[in-house]
């Protein structure tokens, strides 16, 4: 009896030592920063149960518009500043990069199932700054020429499969997103039942649920991390993950190998990077992940920017029929495809890329960029490890920013008395946050951008899209992560004889190429 009071008289002095210890640092942390005003959350948990867990984008637009151009939350562990307009994403993400370009370190996603090696998520430093290098100079617009045979030939198959099975079109896209990704890492076509690219999927799968908010408690309230190692419950199956997604890097690493043995594999991302003499630097499990990281952030990507143009065409059909004037002025009645030689005479075209990745941005609530020394902006004083994202979707459809913002218009990045734009139509970073900002912004943007833009070309030049009947498409509700189903309904068919005739014979020819 004595020893059990006497173990839980120090339980309690241990409990209370801590929460007064929490309650003084906290005291000390208030009167040494600054935040901007934001919602009043609840002690420990903060905001976290007030922030919608999926499509969070209207939540944090509507919290914007009542705090002004920045506000701040709590998640846990973890403060947020979001940022509202692009004058405070500018001054502080771009034009003060060197500092606020890392990430936090998630001690489940990050540490176990990544081993820290996941390029997404790495902390800023010298091993995410050796790989984000070679990605740029292998990914950028002067390797455009190594990307476009890929691009020509996957978006010649999607019209052949919009033309056989129109129905299926969101798994065409799929398909041709993840194949595109597919040979420009690994040099290999995607077939949709290739087990092991399917597996491929399946550990990205499994990271991005890793990374929603709540889905592992450690990620949230670091404080898990101290218990001892045998107490985590959480590693086993981070561990086995881990061990999962390196085996399938390994094999596709293999595959490659033996393709370039046997002369079968086409210049790609891999090819470069296993023959860079820097690569072998980084270790074995750095070089996997490098190249996993690039498949994991390039295929949905594209698959949703096309899905999203697809519904704009459907349901705002007016700006298809500028699209296809300019297609049919340069290409005249279907006797060939549009190219990317053509881009230049097709400013509208990169217009419409353009507005697929300003319209509904996906990434809705940014992707959070850790600063990592103590900064001050405009009165406020920030600690290292806070969190900063671009609201993107408030920014995105706020009317300040864009004009008739949830109306699909690539007529405003060609006509300077819209919005007042500067840049050039064919610069995928300009006008909008959709890639991100700063050092941190996507690596891949030139083949995202050019993903679309050839898919955008020729589909709008071969097909109409409409809505259905009385189902009309809910542009601000899509959910065009799906992929197991059509996100929304929409009626596809070919835009004349011609035309069919044009996908037939470019189509099929497409479909019989291996390599
Ligand atoms: C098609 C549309 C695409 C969109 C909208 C997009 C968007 C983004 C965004 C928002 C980020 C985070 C940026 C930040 O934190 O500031 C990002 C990062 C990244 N993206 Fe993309 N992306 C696209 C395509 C691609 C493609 C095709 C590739 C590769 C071939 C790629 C590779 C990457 C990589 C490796 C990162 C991590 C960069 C880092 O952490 O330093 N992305 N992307």
């Amino acid at each position: 009896m004595a020893m059990f009071i006497l173990l839980s008289s120090t339980a309690f002095l241990a409990t209370a030592l801590f929460l007064l210890a929490k309650l003084w640092t906290n005291h000390q942390w208030s009167k040494k920063y600054k935040f901007p005003p934001g919602p009043k959350g609840i002690p420990y948990f903060g905001n976290m149960f007030q922030m919608p867990p999926f499509h969070q984008g209207p939540w944090a637009k509507e919290v914007g518009e009542k705090y002004g151009e920045m506000f701040t939350i709590k998640i846990a562990d973890n403060t947020w500043v979001f940022l509202n307009s692009s004058r405070v994403v500018n001054d502080l993400l771009e034009k003060r990069s060197a500092i606020y370009s890392s990430r936090p370190r998630f001690p489940y996603a990050s540490s176990i199932l990544s081993g820290d090696c996941r390029m997404v998520i790495q902390p800023y430093g010298p091993q995410w700054r050796a790989i984000r290098k070679t990605m740029h100079t292998i990914l950028n617009i002067k390797n455009a020429p190594t990307f476009a045979p890929f691009q020509d030939l996957e978006s010649k198959h999607l019209l052949w499969d919009y033309l056989q099975k129109p129905e299926e079109w969101f798994k065409a896209n799929q398909r041709y997103a993840n194949s595109i990704v597919m040979s420009v890492v690994f040099g290999k076509r995607m077939e949709n039942d290739d087990p092991n690219v399917e597996r491929l999927f399946e550990t990205s799968n499994e990271f991005i649920a890793a990374l929603q908010p709540g889905a592992n408690l450690v990620d949230t309230f670091y404080i898990l991390n101290s218990l001892p190692t045998f107490l985590q419950w959480w590693r086993p199956k981070g561990q086995k993950g881990h061990a999962k997604v390196l085996q399938v890097y390994k094999q596709e690493v293999q595959d490659l190998k033996k393709r370039m043995k046997e002369g079968r594999c086409p210049p790609c991302f891999a090819t470069k990077f296993l023959a860079d003499p820097e690569t072998p630097k980084l270790g074995e499990t750095q070089t996997l992940f490098a190249l996993g990281s690039l498949m994991e952030a390039g295929s949905d990507t594209s698959r949703m920017t096309l899905s999203q143009i697809i519904a704009a065409a459907a349901s705002q059909p007016g700006w298809v029929r500028a699209a296809q004037k300019e297609l049919d002025g340069v290409l005249g009645d279907a006797t060939r495809l549009p190219e990317f030689s053509d881009r230049p005479q097709l400013p509208y075209i990169s217009a419409v890329t353009k507005e697929g990745f300003r319209w509904r941005p996906f990434a809705e609530i940014g992707v959070p960029h850790m600063l990592i020394k103590d900064d001050e902006y405009e009165g406020y004083k920030f600690p290292a490890g806070t969190l900063f994202t671009w609201n993107s979707w408030s920014i995105a459809l706020s009317e300040g920013e864009n004009r008739d913002a949830e109306k699909f218009w690539p007529e405003r990045w060609l006509d300077k008395s819209i919005q007042g734009f500067e840049g050039k139509v064919e610069d995928p970073l300009s006008g909008h946050w959709s890639f991100g900002a700063g050092r941190r912004v996507c690596t891949g943007y030139h083949v995202g951008d050019t993903n679309v833009w050839i898919a955008v070309a020729r589909l709008l030049y071969c097909f109409q899209f409409e809505e259905v009947k009385g189902k009309s498409i809910d542009t601000m509700n899509m959910n065009v992560g799906e992929h197991r189903w059509a996100p929304f309904d929409v009626k596809i068919r070919v835009r004349s004889e011609r035309h069919r005739a044009l996908v037939e014979r470019v189509g099929k020819e497409a479909v019989g190429v291996k390599y």
